[in-house]
């Protein structure tokens, strides 16, 4: 990893910003992410993820913090919070933004418990592909301290292969349609290409029975998204 993402949130906290990360995906062409929105205060951030941060209690693991917009609103509540996440840069802004414990740290190398496990913006990217999901889910079950929740937010994107007439082009030979190839780049540099992982709710909820956890809908968004809640 070549942490692209890490210097655009570098740039943006010290004032340096001057474009937006550009990402694509093997499906759709190429579209901005605006640095600010990685920096949302809790009334810009969506509804499902201020009703997560509304749910989160005692001891809080933030995975794939970013720049800690979700820590540090918990931590000025007065929450434990622990961020990770495996971006340096992205660590570096989060600690500088005043969030006290964050590490950079791949969740599968996480050893601690919790009271609740944050996984925001599409949080089901981080299994990557559908057939990593349950070794990812097993782990954050390990994860949990008894009577722990896991929130989590992701989309169903068969919207993004539907036609004009309304048909839907998804190749069922294909493998599973929410697993898409992520590209991003930033000030004309490439980040290596990753594997991100849109898991519609009803194939999210499938994957948890077969590991032992609960799901359950907390809240459906604007546009096919949706938080859940993962219980032992
Ligand atoms: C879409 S960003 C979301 C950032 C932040 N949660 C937010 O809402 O602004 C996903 C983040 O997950 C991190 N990430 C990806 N895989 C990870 C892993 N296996 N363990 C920890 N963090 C990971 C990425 O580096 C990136 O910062």
């Amino acid at each position: 990893m070549k942490d692209i993402f890490g210097k655009a949130l570098i740039d943006y906290y010290n004032n340096n910003y001057t474009e937006d990360i550009i990402t694509s995906t093997n499906i759709s062409e190429e579209d901005e992410l605006p640095l600010p929105y990685l920096f949302r205060s809790f009334s810009e951030m969506p509804k499902l993820e201020q009703k997560a941060l509304q749910l989160a209690k005692g001891s809080v693991l933030d995975v794939g913090c970013g720049s800690g917009s979700h820590s540090l609103y918990l931590q000025q509540k007065g929450l434990n919070i622990k961020a990770i996440d495996i971006s340096k840069g992205a660590i570096d802004v989060t600690k500088k933004r005043g969030v006290f414990n964050a590490e950079v740290l791949d969740i599968l190398n996480e050893t601690k418990t919790f009271d609740t496990i944050l996984l925001l913006m599409n949080g089901t990217g981080i299994f990557q592909e559908l057939n990593k999901v349950a070794k990812y889910l097993k782990h954050l079950k390990s994860l949990l301290k008894p009577n722990g929740q896991i929130l989590i937010d992701s989309s169903d994107i068969k919207y993004m292969y539907e036609d004009e007439d309304g048909g839907f082009w998804i190749d069922t030979n294909a493998n599973y349609y929410g697993e898409l190839d992520y590209f991003i780049s930033y000030k004309g540099e490439k980040e290596i290409p990753m594997k991100w992982l849109y898991l519609d709710f009803n194939t999210l909820k499938l994957a948890c029975e077969t590991v032992g956890l609960q799901c359950e809908l907390i809240k459906g968004g604007e546009h096919f998204d949706y938080l859940a809640r993962l219980t032992l």
